[in-house]
């Protein structure tokens, strides 16, 4: 099966809500297409998701409150055909990292724009505007990787 990761920082906040809203979109459409999440950082392994983020999913009814965060690591750059970066900055470090197979998920929406970092938002609010970000990004990677990637 092919496959897609999806990496931010903490891996607590924005790339769990887009491994949950890939998972959910490619369920409904019938696919088959495995995905994932990790963060650049080490601070938060074996933590679920942020409580902002498990609640906003919740709202679209997207469960991601299973997840736990690990981090990414050079051997996910060949088991994985497409690594897909939240923001400039997560980009610029995985292709310091030795990343080739590699895109930023702003390619896809918002006219490139980065998915801010919610980490240092003051409460929920800003976490809704987040989620619909990454879901409209999602959904229009998911339409233009389907070809090559998803199967069914
Ligand atoms: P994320 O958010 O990258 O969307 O998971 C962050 C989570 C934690 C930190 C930064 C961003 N942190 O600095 O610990």
């Amino acid at each position: 099966m092919k496959s897609i990761l999806f990496v931010c920082l903490g891996n607590i906040c924005r790339s769990p809500i887009a491994e949950g809203v890939a998972r959910s979109l490619i369920e409904q459409g019938g696919h088959s297409l495995a995905v994932d999440s990790a963060g650049t950082g080490s601070w938060h392994v074996g933590e679920p998701p942020c409580k902002h983020s498990v609640a906003v999913a919740k709202n679209h009814g997207v469960d991601i409150s299973h997840l736990r965060a690990r981090q990414v690591k050079k051997a996910d750059f060949e088991s994985f055909d497409l690594i897909v970066a939240l923001d400039q900055s997560n980009y610029r470090d995985l292709k310091s990292m030795g990343c080739k197979n590699l895109v930023k998920l702003g390619d896809y929406g918002h006219g490139g724009a980065d998915v801010p970092d919610p980490y240092f938002f003051d409460g929920f609010e800003g976490f809704e505007n987040v989620y619909a970000m990454i879901e409209s990004c999602v959904s229009r990677l998911l339409n233009s990787v389907r070809p090559e990637l998803v199967e069914g």
